[in-house]
């Protein structure tokens, strides 16, 4: 036992050593799972630490919810990895100079200074150097514990990015209050579109015993200011919501709450049929009202700051309330109604559509389904329901159009869904940076009654003056060490909370921030991880989709493949419409589908016009000739076998500029990484041949620089 406990301290001494050197000469040493991702705390180089050296040496914590703990123990750990000091509790008042933490209404009384700028909003923070009775202080306050822990984390990523913390006086506040996450796993422990391992909650039909990863992972949410998550696939399991489901699933609500996340569940519209307590599940039916009234109790009971439920109904084979001819606000308002009294809330979602649709028919289209379903609806869901949408009108593909229900809800509450998880783009073996595509997206101007309303000012409510809203981001994160299943990929979580807290910070920003925190200061690898990543949409999209022509994947297998050939001949939906003379969906309100009416009007005439529809959605807007030429010069085709072309080398050069970064980043991850590079390279180059021999063999034009093999008929 004592030669165990000595020999534990030899190594403990080695490796301190070991890091203390590394630090010196700022070489990464020990290898990293990317398990901490932006939370590693990792020890700064002494040059660096000075700039801290004013910090107070003593924290004082004002009051003890568990939230509280964790910001405190979150303060302690962070500062003692990153400046090697421990941080002593003190009582208050402060009798020397201090970190102060805690609640503004608790706070005041010790300062005259603490008078916020502005008034805080829930989960809004203030980080302010002030004098507390007589003493130099750093306060972290907020109106809420979930703020003030918020206030930590922002301070410790500002230490960890070498930010200046000394004078501050910073007040954030969030965008809006709906700041989610979905996971999409299944009982079994497999997750739909999920990348990155098994269900970190369930296993064999159950909740998973050790339940240390979904603490983890609340943590991770947290840190970047996630305030819910729906646990479970939107394809939902009826016996979710089994009594005796919900005691297991409460353990997981337990191991959220520390960190403020709240946990919803993904129900199915069939339930009290489903399960075999009614003969029915018409959601005007007064049985049924109170079926979901007990059942919400029951849950409220077991957890008592239970989120809300995501519904996913008359959907790609989901039951509905068309089977009552009811409406989907029905449905939606008959959960929202039994949730009303315990605060909590129904995001219905809008991707309902037809995927049995007749393919010959050219005014068939699917992209209109949202809207034509839902924009009717218009008023009739109750203040806590939410109308969550899918960013664009098909689903999740490298580039589509801003979706036209966004403009379409005046009266409604919204929230966007973003997808984390790279379903369509790369499923997290590709690198594909979402935040710029998500940008465009919020930050596209919809043009209501002629006033400027980009998608994030409707989602999250300030526009139409709504009272709930936001953003839903579809996670799928699991038990791989790395969470997402690579560790470049959770740039794309990281992102999303960023966004969905600020959406008006740009890409770069985040990724410079993100950065930072997952591999350190280094200047070479900020500059060049940023780049690769700000770089990678644009590059994805180039050999698998330009022009908008969707993904041309595989859709009815893997959604992964090169499989244009899939898209075509069947109900999906997702066309393109390729044929020996031109490509490209028309949905103008001239000769196509009419889908260009469901936008506001300047936003309509935009697309409907050739001239002046962007050539990065033309074939999302418009049937062309190959030979059509594009703003760009060149024609419809001869871009399509360039891009291609141009994504597979430019994915080679990834390898090239990764390698630059060799004894710069640690080992496990460099060499994770450069796989990643070297197989993506390999299959831009599969996407390419596949691509191109495609669409030369449907057009028979030739790409005029002759690149195409000989073997393509
Ligand atoms: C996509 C995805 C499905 C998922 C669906 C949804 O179609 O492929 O797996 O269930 O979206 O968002 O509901």
């Amino acid at each position: 036992m004592v030669f165990r406990t000595v020999s534990r301290l030899v190594v403990q001494v080695i490796l301190t050593a070991a890091s203390v050197c590394a630090a010196l000469l700022s070489i990464p040493v020990a290898a990293e799972t990317g398990g901490e991702a932006w939370l590693r705390y990792a020890a700064l180089a002494p040059e660096s630490a000075k700039k801290y050296d004013n910090l107070p040496t003593q924290y004082v914590l004002l009051g003890d919810s568990p939230v509280l703990k964790s910001a405190q123990q979150e303060l302690v750990q962070g500062l003692t990895q990153m400046l090697g000091r421990t941080l002593l509790p003190a009582r208050e008042p402060p009798t020397s100079d201090a970190i102060v933490l805690g609640k503004l209404g608790d706070l005041r009384a010790l300062s005259a200074e603490l008078t916020s700028p502005q008034e805080l909003a829930p989960d809004g923070y203030w980080l302010k150097s002030a004098r507390v009775r007589g003493h130099d202080c750093l306060v972290i306050t907020a109106s809420t514990d979930r703020g003030a822990l918020y206030g930590v984390f922002a301070l410790l990523s500002k230490i960890a990015r070498g930010e200046s913390v000394a004078a501050l006086d910073e007040v954030q506040q969030p965008y809006a209050p709906i700041r989610w996450v979905n996971q999409w796993d299944n009982f079994d422990g497999s997750i739909e579109r999920g990348y990155g391992g098994a269900s970190i909650f369930f296993a064999e039909g159950k909740v998973r015993q050790d339940l240390t990863r979904a603490g983890q992972y609340a943590r991770l949410l947290a840190s970047i200011g996630i305030n819910g998550c729906a646990i479970n696939n939107v394809n939902a399991n009826p016996h979710v919501l089994d009594e005796s489901f919900i005691a297991q699933v409460s353990r997981i609500a337990d191991a959220f709450r520390p960190w403020g996340v709240r946990l919803a569940l993904s129900a199915d519209l069939s339930s009290p049929k489903a399960l075999g307590d009614l003969n029915t599940f018409d959601p005007l039916d007064p049985r049924v009202a109170e079926w979901w009234r007990k059942k919400v109790k029951a849950i409220y009971r077991q957890i008592p700051d239970f989120g809300g439920v995501v519904v996913k109904a008359d959907s790609e084979g989901r039951s509905g309330p068309s089977a009552y001819g009811r409406t989907h606000a029905d449905a939606a308002n008959v959960i929202a109604r039994a949730l009303k009294p315990h605060g909590g809330v129904v995001f219905y979602r809008a991707f309902v559509y037809n995927h049995h649709l007749d393919w010959r028919d050219l005014k068939n289209d699917r992209a209109k389904a949202a809207y034509d379903n839902f924009h009717p609806l218009d008023g009739a869901f109750d203040d806590n329901a939410i109308v969550q949408i899918k960013n664009g009108p098909i689903d999740f593909q490298v580039r589509e159009p801003a979706s036209p229900l966004f403009a379409g809800l005046r009266r409604t509450n919204e929230a966007v869904e973003l997808q984390i998880t790279q379903e369509y783009t790369g499923q997290q073996r590709q690198l594909c940076f979402l935040v710029p595509m998500w940008k465009e997206v919020l930050d596209f101007d919809m043009r209501v009654d002629d006033t400027a309303a980009p998608v994030k000012d409707l989602v999250s409510g300030h526009f139409f003056h709504r009272p709930a809203g936001g953003f839903v981001g579809v996670a799928n994160v699991g038990m791989d060490a790395n969470w997402l299943g690579s560790p470049l990929a959770m740039a794309n979580l990281y992102g999303f909370g960023r966004l969905a807290w600020n959406p008006n910070l740009s890409a770069e920003t985040i990724i410079d921030e993100w950065t930072r925190l997952t591999f350190g200061n280094d200047p070479l690898a900020v500059r060049t991880i940023g780049a690769l990543q700000l770089d990678s949409w644009h590059i994805y999209e180039s050999y698998t989709g330009p022009l908008g022509a969707g993904t041309l994947t595989n859709i009815l297998g893997n959604h992964y493949d090169p499989g244009p050939e899939t898209s075509e001949e069947n109900g999906w939906g997702q066309w393109h419409r390729a044929d020996h003379a031109g490509i490209g969906m028309d949905r103008t309100l001239a000769t196509g589908t009419g889908f260009t009416g469901q936008y506001p009007p300047e936003v309509q005439k935009l697309y409907e016009s050739l001239a002046s529809c962007p050539d990065e959605l033309l074939l999302f807007f418009h049937h062309v000739l190959y030979i059509y030429k594009l703003h760009s010069g060149k024609s419809v085709i001869q871009h399509i076998y360039d891009s291609h072309y141009d994504g597979a080398e430019r994915t080679q050069e990834f390898v090239a500029r990764w390698k630059t970064l060799a004894g710069r980043v640690d080992s496990e991850r460099y060499a994770d990484i450069l796989s990643r590079f070297q197989y993506q390279a390999a299959q831009a180059v599969v996407w390419r041949d596949a691509i191109c021999g495609w669409i030369y063999r449907m057009s028979g034009i030739a790409d005029e620089k002759k690149r195409l093999p000989a073997t393509v008929p």
